[in-house]
């Protein structure tokens, strides 16, 4: 799931207090890895003496966290530098200086050749690299072009500045933790293995640490974050090797944390124990996001996928076992290269079985350096399109059944801030969908049990039970 799907705009600004001598502004585009990112420079940047700014305009640096996943979104960064250059100069008129640099998968990516074709940037920076940052920035000021992109394996999880404080209560009650980082599935299609490189997977006692200090500073929602997340292992302090079901039951063990949720998975990782934690925990929300991409195993092998149509149905099968009311997500390309008509109704089909709460689709876009990329029988655009249109209108279908389906019915509900009209709040339900209500229906971190009385364009109307 992406972060360009859930905000209007397609990205996220860091908001902070104003008025500091040195100010940044973060624009995080892509998944929630990213923004989990941009929190975590953000801390790093604080600590060097950076506060936070909205507008782009004040910024001393300006910082762009990107996405390479599809060519659209590779490319919005390039317009987005176009913009902020002439903010630049106008700026070196006035005598003072701005900052640009570019972070994130783009940056993995294309390295140098991002200063090459847009001069303006002074720093490009890596995923795995981040807390090379406040160094790469003193560079910058001494007048050198910086690009950080060659990092040790190890490097990532080990060097992260802690959240802190002050920021995560700014934040809010629900909170991302990074646990895994990197994929090593190399689907057909996908940039993610060379742009966050090889699985990581962060220790059990980090991990428990920072979900200790989300807990204590009112953090009471903890989505776990990976590219592939339930690749997750690590040794736990009983010497055994744990998975992520495994590391579930221990996160559900923290005061304070009510709520847990993961994101992404790969159907191929998802192992009994974590199944059965559906079953056994009650903090863990009955929503999960597992991504199948295509309904026809012939795709799904030229794909790489390592699953079967039937395998990935017998899966669901097994956790709707284990979990009877869980809602199920899911992402989709369509156009994949050789994707006959007969292969797309196989998808149709395939959702249909499913019956998803809500869902991604995409249309299959080619990249750079995946094997994709040089399969025969490309897709025509109009084809894609059309197929799109026909995927998105039964997903839709299916996601307004799912939300009608939900008037009448109490749900747990997670206060978690000011609404947008007064004398509203909005709550998050165990589907991530927000829930409004009157204000003075609870505390913002209470979770409350509210009867849904009406539904509006994905949001839930409702009253206190
Ligand atoms: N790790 C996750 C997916 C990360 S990318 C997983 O394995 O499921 C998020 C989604 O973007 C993917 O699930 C896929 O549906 C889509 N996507 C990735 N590469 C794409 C491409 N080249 N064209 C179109 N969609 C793509
Ligand atoms: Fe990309 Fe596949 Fe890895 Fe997901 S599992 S990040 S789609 S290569
Ligand atoms: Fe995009 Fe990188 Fe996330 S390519 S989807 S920002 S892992």
């Amino acid at each position: 799931m992406e972060l360009e799907q859930i905000s209007q705009d397609g990205a996220e600004t860091l908001k902070g207090a104003a008025g500091a001598a040195k100010k940044v502004f973060v624009k995080t585009y892509g998944c929630q890895m990213n923004v989990y990112d941009s929190q975590r420079m953000s801390d790093a940047l604080a600590a060097d003496g950076y506060v936070a700014t909205s507008t782009m305009e004040d910024a001393d640096l300006v910082l762009l966290n990107t996405c390479h996943i599809r060519e659209k979104a590779a490319e919005k960064v390039y317009s987005e530098i176009g913009r902020i250059r002439e903010l630049k100069a106008e700026r070196a008129r006035n005598g003072s200086e701005m900052v640009i640099g570019v972070a994130g998968c783009v940056a993995q990516a294309e390295g140098r050749e991002i200063i090459r074709r847009a001069p303006a940037v002074d720093l490009v920076i890596g995923p795995q690299t981040y807390h090379r940052l406040p160094e790469a920035l003193k560079k910058v000021r001494g007048g050198e072009k910086v690009v950080e992109t060659e990092y040790a394996l190890e490097d990532k999880f080990d060097h992260l500045p802690e959240p802190r404080r002050a920021e995560i209560i700014s934040r809010g009650v629900t909170a991302f933790l990074t646990v895994q980082e990197g994929c090593d599935k190399f689907c057909t299609f996908c940039v993610v293995p060379y742009t966050r490189g090889s699985e990581v997977s962060r220790p059990v006692a980090q991990i428990v640490a920072e979900a200790e200090r989300l807990a204590a500073a009112g953090v009471r929602e903890v989505t776990l974050l990976g590219q592939n997340v339930n690749a997750w292992h690590g040794e736990g302090p009983d010497g055994n090797e744990w998975g992520l079901g495994r590391l579930l039951v221990r996160l559900a063990e923290i005061p304070g944390i009510a709520r847990l949720r993961y994101t992404t998975s790969h159907p191929r990782d998802m192992d009994d124990e974590l199944i059965a934690a559906h079953r056994d925990l009650p903090s863990l929300m009955p929503y999960l996001h597992l991504p199948v991409q295509a309904g026809s195993d012939r795709i799904l092998k030229a794909m790489n996928r390592k699953h079967t149509a039937a395998d990935y149905l017998r899966l669901i099968e097994r956790i709707r076992a284990a979990r009877p009311d869980i809602a199920m997500s899911g992402d989709f390309i369509v156009g994949f290269p050789g994707e006959t008509d007969e292969d797309f109704e196989a998808t149709l089909e395939l959702v249909r079985e499913v019956n998803y709460a809500q869902a991604f689709s995409f249309k299959y876009s080619s990249r750079p350096g995946t094997p994709g990329t040089e399969m025969k029988d490309h897709v025509a655009e109009e084809v894609k399109d059309e197929r799109l249109q026909r995927l998105q209108a039964l997903l839709n279908e299916q996601q307004t059944t799912f939300i009608e389906g939900l008037v009448g019915k109490t749900v747990e509900t997670l206060i978690e801030k000011p609404g947008r009209q007064p004398k509203q709040i909005v709550g998050r339900s165990p589907w991530l969908l927000p829930v409004i209500l009157d204000e003075n229906a609870g505390k913002i971190g209470e979770i409350v049990t509210a009867r849904i009385t009406s539904t509006g364009h994905a949001s839930l109307f409702a009253e206190r039970a």
